[in-house]
């Protein structure tokens, strides 16, 4: 039996309809690897979740790779600090690329101390950072680590044989906000001496990530931000069509049809959908996949989507549920906290318990103005249809 080439939650096999992204990236990293300076302002992709900012990251990364970049990745958690493992990552980046020759080790690796010391430990910067503090100056001295950071691992880079550093920040929304105002304040030094630092910064995180980098840092709004849209109908069925024909299986035109349609460009409904439609074809060589396999496996797609997001239901206290079929009630647009409360029969400061732990858990996001939206797309439509079973 063949293998199942989707891959519901994890980084796709063919990754389809990105071509204006990955040309983005890669003329940013050609500018890094031509004149070995800074690729240009914090490049920053945005969506909600499962659209495919990771997997867009993740093929980047493996593209740079083979043009001869380092590369780190972090994956910032909410109001966690991502600096120690910033450091950690980018040692291991250069370690495994054997890019500080073995007479430098030990002049490296006390660097290294140095600036682990100065952005802090795991862990040593958890003082509650109350909701929503304005943007504060960070202190200078960690803002100069992580620029001696950057700048000595990249010429580094540079210096041994390759064309530069490339650091991946995925979560981008998420981090404390200290330390997302420390990496702005050193990128924008090293952007002062541009010609010195062969590196190149692109991250990703949910919609509310420009917003979160304006809070911290009012020139954290020139990054580069770019939405990432859902698939169209040739992507939708790139991604179906591509990975079976690696295995010699293909779709019928009315099987692809049936999951674009039930999909609706939405990638991790793609993939759940292309793999429960290519198991109940179990296809050998040869085969197709035909709309009947795409019925006959909806029901466990569809049961593991419902799996999710009455994971994310339960995992909620009965006044958060409150709270989000009060948010579900307008369908899936923003809607603001005032109406939210008003709904609730609750003073708008009172519901800020029920919120702040909605946003911690990942599940709602803020979408500007006292505004808030769901980070998983038709979670809504589950809120309000298991609202309505429940009368
Ligand atoms: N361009 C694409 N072509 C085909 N499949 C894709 C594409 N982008 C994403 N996917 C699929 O969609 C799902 C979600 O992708 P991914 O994890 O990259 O999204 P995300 O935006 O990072 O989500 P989250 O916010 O939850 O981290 C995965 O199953 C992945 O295989
Ligand atoms: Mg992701």
């Amino acid at each position: 039996m063949l293998p199942n080439p989707y891959t519901p939650g994890q980084v796709p096999r063919v990754l389809a309809g990105r071509g204006p992204e990955s040309d983005r990236i890669r003329g940013y990293l050609s500018r890094v690897d031509t004149f070995g300076e800074l690729g240009g302002p914090l490049l920053v992709f945005h969506a909600p979740r499962g659209v495919g900012k990771t997997s867009l990251l993740r093929d980047s990364q493996r593209d740079a790779v083979e043009h001869g970049f380092v590369t780190a990745w972090v994956s910032c958690s909410r109001r966690q600090p991502f600096l120690p493992e910033l450091v950690n990552r980018v040692a291991r980046a250069l370690t495994t690329a054997e890019v500080v020759p073995a007479r430098q080790q030990g002049r490296w690796s006390d660097r290294l101390e140095k600036i682990s010391l100065a952005v802090g430990p795991p862990g040593a910067k958890l003082t509650a950072e109350v909701s929503r503090p304005a943007a504060v100056a960070p202190p200078a001295a960690p803002i100069a680590a992580v620029e001696d950071l950057l700048h000595e691992a990249a010429t580094r880079v540079r210096g041994r044989f390759g064309a530069g550093l490339v650091v991946f920040l995925d979560e981008l929304h998420a981090p404390l906000r200290t330390d997302t105002a420390t990496f702005l304040n050193a990128l924008q030094n090293l952007d002062g001496a541009r010609a010195e630092n062969p590196l190149a910064v692109i991250g990703a995180g949910l919609p509310s990530t420009p917003e979160e980098l304006t809070r911290a840092a009012t020139f954290g709004e020139r990054s580069a931000f770019v939405a990432l849209s859902l698939l169209d109908d040739d992507a939708s069925k790139e991604a179906l069509v591509g990975p079976a024909r690696m295995l010699e299986v293909d779709w019928d035109p009315d099987a692809v049809r049936a999951v674009e349609s039930e999909a609706r460009g939405y990638p991790y409904f793609l993939q759940l959908m292309a793999h429960a439609a290519w198991n109940a074809a179990a296809p050998s060589p040869g085969d197709r996949v035909g709309a009947a396999h795409v019925a006959a496996g909806l029901p466990a797609a569809t049961e593991q989507l419902r799996t999710m997001y009455r994971a994310r239901w339960r995992a909620a206290t009965l006044l958060e549920q409150e709270f989000m079929v009060a948010m579900a009630a307008d369908g899936h647009e923003a809607a603001a906290r005032s109406v939210i409360a008003t709904r609730m029969g609750r003073d708008s400061r009172a519901i800020s318990v029920p919120r702040d732990r909605l946003l911690d858990k990942g599940i709602i996001e803020p979408a500007g103005h006292g505004r808030l939206r769901f980070t998983l797309p038709g979670f809504d439509a589950y809120v309000r249809a298991h609202h309505e079973a429940r009368g």
